[in-house]
């Protein structure tokens, strides 16, 4: 250490009240049993506090993010690096493995500095009021991501966030804006909106989906249901090379290093990065952030034996879930809801008297086993088996006793945020096979599903409404139990709720290649075959939003025309309404209106494509900025 060195250390005091714990990432994955997590002792050991990096040598490589919104806090995520990679320190459950030094061929100890970094939250966004600051480090040993929680805050309220490196003005991030959620029980005096998405591939195009919810500026919050990222090669799978994506690494990620390298990967889409600097997200992952068709114990590439533990980056099932999981929660701004159990994901938001929000796990956490493409057919065998559970049972009683706890209280809907389609649908297109239903959706686990319905039926529980991602392309059912009794497709007699599962915003569907009228002859087969199933579209990739209200929920549904390019040009494909009480689609004869797709009933119209970076912002939206 060099004597001006010491001189910059001792200058920097207002670090010495920055914190490691206050960067929730080092509390994960274990804050009860730090031999399970990351020994801040050690950390603290490791970077010197007294001496942190220089302000001019750091970056704020990937802009902001907020999430897990509750009522007076949300969650703030950024990343301040010396350096656009990521951290190749592969951490892993049971601790730090140590750097290797190639050229002296030895193990070295880490010896690093940190990063203070400071937040402050405002009411305006020139961040002069503010209501809430604090400092905390960042390292390495959490890939210099940071995660704060903000407090103090009013609820359902808008704020504006800003990171700097602590006592530097000029080393600053972008400002965010974020959102709280109302308080438990509160009469709100206008409708929730939220954009849905989920599967977004980088390789196969531009993120336009997620600009044009910011371009409208329309929602309160974004959901999203996973496959945020793809764990595959670029090779062979979309058009990487053409567009100039390639997800680096460019091989199937397996390491702590290589998730984290995914992710940061992903965040330089723009869209991306201006989604999530303008909105609070609420997310859960599916199967693609650890890896295809996720399950327990496996997955499509990997079987836990020993031939794929040689051959598959040499590396057990649950490292590799661990090295997924890790980097997840380093890089997405949820909240760890325990933090003895870093496999959570499922999580409840009661917002206000209107709505509970049910985020599911139904791939990671403790899935029964899935259809891994060899094994369909003992799958279907087995898809009716009593034992068999999508969640496990601790989250599948917890669910349970949520959709009650939420009628109880009162709250008028009750949303559930989750991977899957729920719906049991003939996808066989007319073609014989053993194997009409997805065998990796709920209809492989149908004990799963009837002790869900069961719960609604018994407990009669109104206004519940299914979303899903996962599967490419749109479909809009009346939910459908036959354990309930007789079901009328034209009047929705018989059903028990809604559910509304959403495209990708860029992973192709199943007509990919093809014409809008090869995929349209495709979803009219399919709304022709399946009673509950009034919507299909699998042309276009987009997203949906909710606009949540006390008398209806209204979902539209938008595709986007073109993801070889950055644009934001969109189509309305569809609109959907759910009357209070009435526990179906609304129909007038037709259950929605339709500009794209095959409805059943009604005339699919001619739809328009519009540029929503052309489209002028809702008046009130300006006269919110106008109020500072
Ligand atoms: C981390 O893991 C990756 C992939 O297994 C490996 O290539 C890299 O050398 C590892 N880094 C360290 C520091 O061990
Ligand atoms: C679509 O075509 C491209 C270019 O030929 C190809 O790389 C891609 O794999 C195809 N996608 C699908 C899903 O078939
Ligand atoms: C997993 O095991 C099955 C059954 O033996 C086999 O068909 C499949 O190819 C294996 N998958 C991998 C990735 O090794
Ligand atoms: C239309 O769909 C039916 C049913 O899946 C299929 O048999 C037929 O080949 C499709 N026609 C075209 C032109 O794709
Ligand atoms: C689930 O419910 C359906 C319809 O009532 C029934 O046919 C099936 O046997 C049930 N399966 C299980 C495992 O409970």
């Amino acid at each position: 250490m060099t004597l001006l060195q010491v001189l910059v250390c001792a200058l920097l005091s207002t670090s010495v009240s920055a914190s490691f714990s206050a960067n929730l990432n080092y509390r994960s994955p274990s804050l009860n049993h730090p031999d399970l997590g990351i020994a801040v002792h050690k950390v603290q050991k490791r970077n010197d506090p007294a001496c942190p990096f220089n302000a001019e040598d750091l970056k704020f490589t990937h802009g902001v993010a907020s999430g897990d919104p509750y009522p007076e806090s949300v969650i703030l995520w950024t990343r301040i690096s010396p350096d656009d990679d990521n951290s190749h320190s592969n951490v892993t459950v049971s601790g730090l493995a140590p750097l290797y030094d190639h050229d002296n061929e030895k193990y070295v100890k880490i010896s690093k500095a940190p990063v203070c970094v400071e937040y402050k939250v405002a009411r305006d966004e020139g961040m002069k009021s503010v209501v809430d600051r604090g400092l905390a480090w960042t390292s390495s040993d959490v890939d210099y991501t940071v995660k704060v929680e903000a407090s103090n805050l009013r609820p359902y309220t808008t704020y504006y966030y800003q990171f700097n490196v602590c006592g530097s003005s000029s080393v600053k991030s972008p400002v965010g804006r974020t959102k709280t959620t109302p308080r438990k029980g509160d009469k709100l005096h206008n409708d929730v909106g939220i954009a849905v998405y989920s599967c977004s591939n980088f390789p196969q195009g531009y993120f336009n989906a997620y600009g044009n919810a910011v371009r409208k500026d329309d929602v309160d919050y974004v959901i999203h249901l996973g496959d945020y990222f793809y764990e595959y090669a670029n090779g062979g799978y979309g058009w990487g090379n053409e567009l100039g994506r390639i997800p680096l690494p460019d091989k199937e990620i397996v390491s702590l290093y290589d998730y984290r390298k995914r992710y940061a990967t992903y965040r330089t889409d723009l869209d991306l990065l201006d989604n999530h600097r303008v909105f609070p997200w609420i997310s859960v992952w599916d199967d693609h952030e650890v890896a295809d068709n996720i399950w327990k114990s496996g997955s499509s590439h990997m079987n836990n034996t020993e031939e794929s533990f040689v051959h598959d980056g040499g590396i057990s099932v649950d490292q590799r879930k661990a090295h997924a999981v890790r980097a997840h929660f380093e890089w997405m701004p949820l909240r760890q809801v325990d933090m003895d159990d870093n496999l959570r994901i499922w999580r409840n938001f009661e917002i206000g008297d209107l709505l509970d929000l049910i985020m599911l796990d139904t791939r990671v956490y403790d899935r029964s086993i899935t259809d891994m493409y060899w094994n369909t057919d003992y799958i279907h065998d087995i898809s009716n088996d009593q034992g068999r559970s999508l969640m496990g049972a601790r989250q599948e009683n917890w669910f349970y006793k949520q959709l009650i706890n939420s009628k109880n209280r009162q709250a008028k809907w009750r949303v559930v945020g989750q991977q899957i389609i729920i719906s049991g649908l003939d996808l066989s297109y007319g073609k014989a096979t053993k194997n009409p239903n997805s065998m990796d959706a709920w209809d492989g686990y149908l004990a799963n599903k009837n002790r869900t319905f069961n719960t609604i039926v018994e407990n009669k529980i109104d206004n519940t409404v299914f979303l899903a991602g996962d599967s490419h392309a749109s479909w809009v059912s009346d939910l459908v139990w036959e354990g309930h009794g007789k079901y009328d497709e034209k009047t929705g007699a018989g059903s028990i709720g809604v559910e509304f599962a959403g495209t990708a915003v860029s992973s192709p569907g199943p007509f990919a290649n093809k014409t809008e009228a090869i995929a349209t002859n495709g979803s009219t087969w399919l709304i022709n075959n399946n009673p509950e199933l009034q919507w299909q579209e699998a042309h276009y990739r987009g997203y949906y939003n909710l606009k949540i209200g006390y008398n209806k929920i209204v979902a539209d549904f938008f595709g986007v025309p073109d993801i070889k390019t950055r644009n934001g040009l969109e189509i309305k494909l569809a609109t959907f309404e759910v009357n209070d009480g009435e526990n179906k689609l609304a129909r007038d004869p037709a259950p929605g209106k339709a500009w794209g797709g095959a409805l059943k009933n009604g005339q699919v119209e001619k739809g328009v494509v519009y540029d929503t970076a052309k489209t002028p912002k809702k008046v009130q939206q300006k006269e919110q900025h106008g109020q500072h």
